[in-house]
């Protein structure tokens, strides 16, 4: 190959390396999980060991590929005539003792901080304020022990407190992964798990279900809103009300009939329509007593983009009860044949759910 040849085939290799680079990251939905933007102290601990262990990589990379590329042109074959073989060496005591001395002390050296770091995040402190997690295929249930509030997609914590999640399954392994403020937990069938959760300012903080757990998983996301206390405290008193029934004739009140005769509360509680409350029913679907109240539904994949309108909501909410399994694969909700004019009916009394 001339040298012009090989000149353009390497530069059809570089086009097609940034080429799929570019096209990695034109995922459907590009999600801000970022767990280099820490939002509270327990991630900014986490935060705080990653860099470190970071920039001792790269020095030990940039050393270790420079003595290898120093010994490859330093010693090379220079193809000269009556070149006399090198001197074969086998084995240097010193020199191995060196380069198995200098590892180890680099990572006795990290493993210090970082197993410190490891025991303090690991359990929750005693009165820390208390969330219950369940993971479902493919949603989180979230509820609130002392409040007596249960909720979904959307967990709502109050800021610069220690909040203590009790974590676990309602069926298959999950993983509550909130980059911004902590690092990933397993939620596990039949056992309990414990993750931190501490946010400094009011924001909303997203997240994924990181454990592969079925057909569905990519679509299992999460969103952590946290608010200001006195905001908390108006959300927790505005959870707690019973909403009530829509008058009679109204649009909202021909939605709750088609939410009572459809078959929605086989599944779904809803405070004031179908009790008894969700302590003695098998959870298997979002309680939807404050829907309106959410950001998001549907496994918290829905509205997609970051600032719908109530329009787009709307829209996402219509093809949502136009036919689940479409949205997610395998959700245990189905397509129930609603008419155009049920859904409408139906999204009238969701969204005055607040
Ligand atoms: Cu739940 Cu992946």
């Amino acid at each position: 190959m001339s040298g012009r040849q090989s000149k353009r085939v390497w530069r059809r290799y570089a086009l097609l390396g940034l080429t799929s680079l570019l096209l990695a990251a034109c995922s459907e939905q590009t999600l801000p999980l970022n767990s280099l933007d820490p939002k509270g102290p327990i991630a900014e601990r986490i935060d705080g060991l990653f860099w470190p262990v970071f920039w001792i990589a790269v020095i030990v990379f940039f050393l270790v590929q420079g003595a290898l590329l120093a010994a490859i042109l330093i010693f090379r074959d220079r193809n000269v005539e009556g070149q006399k073989e090198p001197k074969q060496i086998h084995g240097n005591a010193v020199l191995e003792v060196v380069w198995t001395a200098i590892p180890t002390l680099i990572l006795a050296g990290i493993a210090v901080p970082t197993i410190s770091a490891v025991f303090d995040l690991a359990d929750c402190p005693t009165g820390a304020f208390e969330v219950d997690i369940v993971g479902h295929q493919w949603w989180f249930e979230y509820s609130y022990p002392d409040y007596d509030i249960t909720t979904a997609n959307v967990l709502v914590i109050p800021t610069e407190t220690e909040v203590c999640a009790n974590m676990t399954s309602d069926d298959v392994l999950h993983n509550f992964w909130i980059p911004n403020l902590n690092g990933k937990r397993y939620l596990v069938p039949g056992s309990n798990t414990e993750l931190r959760l501490n946010a400094d300012e009011p924001g909303e903080y997203w997240g994924q279900c990181a454990e592969f757990c079925g057909l569905s998983h990519a679509k299992m996301r999460a969103r952590v809103i946290a608010l200001d206390q006195s905001d908390f405290d108006l959300w927790v008193e505005e959870q707690q009300e019973v909403p009530e029934p829509p008058a009679e004739g109204t649009p909202e009140w021909e939605g709750l009939q088609v939410f009572q005769q459809a078959g929605c509360t086989g599944c779904h509680v809803l405070a004031g329509v179908n009790e008894p409350s969700r302590q003695d029913v098998t959870v298997v679907a979002p309680n939807l007593t404050h829907f309106a109240s959410r950001s998001v539904f549907a496994g918290a994949t829905l509205p997609s983009g970051f600032d719908p309108t109530q329009e787009e909501r709307e829209a996402a909410l219509a093809s949502w009860l136009a036919d689940p399994p479409s949205i997610k694969p395998g959700s245990f909700m189905p397509d129930l044949g609603l008419t155009a004019d049920q859904i409408d009916a139906l999204i009238a009394y969701l969204e005055s759910l607040e």
